[in-house]
């Protein structure tokens, strides 16, 4: 099929890039002139795993991008919609969705043939419904459902694996204001043979992403909560707490050989600093938002955004226990991005955690692996030494916050075997083993010993 996807960011370039790898032409549409030059010479504007392989294997032949919508919405049959929708504290901005709607409609007043135009963007339920299809009838002057289409298809890409997860996804959800509308989107999928699909209407495939991260987010700060009684009886482990409840076989399945299926939903629910990142945040607060629009208050989500908010913060009340004043104590942080496999640094827990530091006159020494310059532009320098390595930043230092999950981080406790005097190292991640290093804390753990 001939398809358009208007909008070359994360999940816009992803998709386009892996349509056509299965076979479809594709032209990716941005108004940004740079970013649509680097992708017809083959270099992906972002970086995510594989991603520039499959662009250069199909760009040219499959694939070509530009800054003409209007052309591009008459040469395809379908069009996705993958811009941004920041939200703004109290709902998500839609201008960017509805200027591409409006520009989409005008093609659409002098095409004849059938065009169907897909949500592609996270958007709360109701929107492509109630702001899309008005846009695209007022400016097209035609009737959704007689002259086109009108589909929402939500993203399920995680950060870092968004390749992988297109290519091999668990789910397709394919919303339609009518039959004709699932039918086309069926079409557009129909290359992923053997995969669940659900076609249903838009509204419910909107409410599918945000339920799916929404419940992803609760879990988080379900298990943080768990940790955090955990740490105010005391003599308890979060880890082996959550390890006994994951042996349920709802949740672990017990298979004929005796071994049990481990499924990966289940480090959701495991303690640490916090969630963060462009989504979980992002999404839960416009779910929330949107709930108390509609009558409907989401009493467990404001916990699950309570919870997290506070979360990061009990990494420096673990140091303060240790060294009740932070003023010119050495602190190496360790781990910048909002998790491991990016340089987002998107609502990180170290934000919070680093500010709370330098604030209280902690000199801190920080480490990640790709995620130093974003960092920079977030933080600034004030109180903070950058380092090029996990042995630079904590070298002398007094204690160590690990917060985030590289799995370089590992080798610590043979770094910091035999040191004088020992740092702490309060693990932010309950990544290491609590008796791999002499002076051990971390979230849900006081008063356990090794
Ligand atoms: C998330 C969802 O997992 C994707 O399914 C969804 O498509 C995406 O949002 C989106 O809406 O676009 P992502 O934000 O890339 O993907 O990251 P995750 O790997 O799910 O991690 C989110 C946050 O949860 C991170 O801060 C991470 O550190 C934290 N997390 C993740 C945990 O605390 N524990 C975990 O076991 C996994």
């Amino acid at each position: 099929m001939k398809i358009s996807v208007m909008g070359t960011g994360y999940v816009g370039l992803v998709s386009g890039v892996c349509l056509a790898d299965k076979g479809h032409d594709l032209i990716c549409v941005d108004i940004d002139a740079d970013k649509v030059a680097m992708i017809n010479r083959g270099e992906p504007p972002i970086y995510e795993k594989g991603l520039e392989e499959l662009l250069k294997r199909n760009v040219g032949s499959r694939l070509t991008a530009s800054t003409d919508l209007a052309t591009a919405v008459h040469n395809t049959e379908v069009s996705l919609i993958s811009v941004g929708t920041p939200f703004n504290g109290e709902e998500i901005d839609l201008t960017y969705i509805e200027q591409v709607a409006r520009q989409i409609g005008e093609v659409l007043k002098s095409k004849d043939a059938y065009h169907l135009v897909v949500v592609k963007s996270t958007v709360v339920p109701g929107t492509t419904d109630d702001v899309v299809l008005p846009i695209l009838e007022k400016a097209s002057g035609k009737k959704a459902g007689r002259d086109f289409g009108v589909g929402m298809n939500p993203e399920f890409l995680r950060e870092g694996e968004a390749v992988g997860d297109f290519m091999d996804p668990d789910r397709i959800v394919m919303g339609g204001m009518d039959e004709r509308s699932v039918a086309t989107l069926g079409e557009v999928y129909a290359v992923f043979d053997g995969v669940d699909k659900v076609g249903t209407n838009n509204k419910t495939a909107e409410m599918v992403k945000y339920t799916a991260n929404s419940l992803l987010a609760t879990m988080i700060s379900f298990s943080n909560e768990v940790a955090n009684l955990c740490t105010a009886i005391g003599d308890i482990d979060v880890t082996e707490v959550m390890s006994g409840v994951h042996l349920d076989k709802r949740l672990s399945p017990i298979l004929d050989d005796g071994s049990r299926i481990k499924p990966s939903f289940n480090t959701y629910l495991e303690a640490g600093c916090g969630f963060g990142g462009s989504c979980f945040p992002k999404d839960v607060k416009a779910l929330i938002a949107h709930g108390a629009r509609h009558g409907s208050p989401m009493r467990i989500l404001d916990s699950a955004i309570a919870v997290n908010r506070d979360q990061p913060r009990r990494m420096v009340e673990l140091i303060r226990q240790h060294y009740p004043d932070l003023k010119g104590l050495k602190v190496a942080v360790l781990g910048l991005a909002f998790k491991p496999g990016t340089d987002d640094m998107r609502e990180s827990p170290a934000l919070p955690i680093v500010t709370d530091l330098v604030a209280a006159g902690a000199r801190v020494t920080a480490y990640d692996p790709i995620a130093r310059h974003e960092a920079e532009k977030m933080l600034g320098t004030k109180g903070i030494k950058y380092c090029d390595s996990v042995e630079e930043s904590i070298d002398g230092v007094d204690a160590i916050a690990l917060v985030t999950r590289w799995p370089e981080f590992q080798g610590l406790p043979k770094l910091l075997e035999g040191r004088e005097p020992a740092p702490l190292l309060v693990d932010g991640r309950r990544m290491l083993d609590k008796g791999s290093v002499s002076r051990y804390e971390g979230i849900g753990l006081r008063g356990v010993h090794a």
